[in-house]
């Protein structure tokens, strides 16, 4: 499959119809356990909420992403706390960090092997990795259902591009041990998830999914779009409400 051009983000858009995204992060901060005084890294913090909720704990908390725009609005969200443009695949700090944390990030990012060689050179010994990722066959009916429209209509190099990795926990433990990390805790589960009332599948793949239609004339693009949204009411529409079928890789893996 073909490589992609970069993914830019509407860092507006994400927090006012994705919200979701850093509400189930809440919950992986139970993983985190975040103490006063510790010095965590948030991985792919986009606007910072969930950066902020760490350093509720009393942590000393960076967040780091790789959009300006995120940077920019979670700057402007909390002007007390440390955020920085960072590539995930490439950072070096002087300090080290007792914790590294990432949500929903890592699953965007090609080059596996460099964040997870960053993270364990970025974290002191006993330090730990806590995050959560698309896994093996996330968002597969929507991900289907953008392909075949595109095929259908003649967009086969679109419908190739190869946006999101999803590994399997076999794959990702693997990674993990093979950049010297000790995997203590992994898990695979099934999340569907509901889009905020009012809110289309067709929201989500313009924020998500917009680069498979690079190139596609906005009428066009807008048609296609409505014809995979008809196609996903019989799969993923219940009681008025869209949702996503979400697959969850939730891992703590700890550098020894
Ligand atoms: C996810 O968190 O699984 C995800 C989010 C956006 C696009 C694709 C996957």
């Amino acid at each position: 499959m073909e490589e992609l051009p970069k993914q830019t983000w509407n860092s507006n858009l994400y927090d006012k119809k994705h919200s979701y995204v850093f509400k189930y992060g809440e919950d992986l901060l139970n993983l985190l356990e975040p103490k006063p005084g510790e010095k965590i890294l948030d991985l792919g913090c986009g606007t910072g909420h969930l950066t902020n909720l760490i350093a509720a704990s009393g942590a000393d908390v960076t967040g780091i992403d790789m959009s300006s725009q995120m940077i920019d609005d979670a700057r402007k969200n909390y002007h007390n706390l440390k955020f920085l443009v960072e590539d995930a695949t490439n950072f070096n700090f002087d300090e080290k960090f007792h914790s590294v944390f990432s949500n929903a990030v890592l699953h965007w990012i090609k080059k596996k092997e460099k964040v997870l060689k960053c993270v364990y050179n970025t974290l002191t010994p006993g330090g730990k990795f806590v995050a959560e990722l698309g896994g093996k066959n996330n968002i597969h009916r929507v991900e289907s259902a953008i392909r075949t429209e595109l095929i259908k209509r003649g967009y086969i190099r679109n419908a190739e591009l190869n946006l999101w990795h999803y590994p399997s926990v076999g794959e990702y433990a693997s990674l993990l041990e093979q950049t010297g990390f000790t995997v203590k805790f992994i898990s695979y589960f099934n999340r569907d998830t509901f889009l905020n009332d009012g809110d289309s599948i067709t929201d989500w793949i313009e924020m998500f999914g917009k680069a498979f239609f690079n190139g596609i004339e906005t009428f066009e693009k807008s048609n296609i779009i409505a014809s995979i949204q008809e196609s996903l009411k019989r799969t993923n529409f219940i009681n008025n409400r869209w949702f996503v079928d979400y697959i969850r890789l939730r891992f703590v893996a700890a550098k020894e």
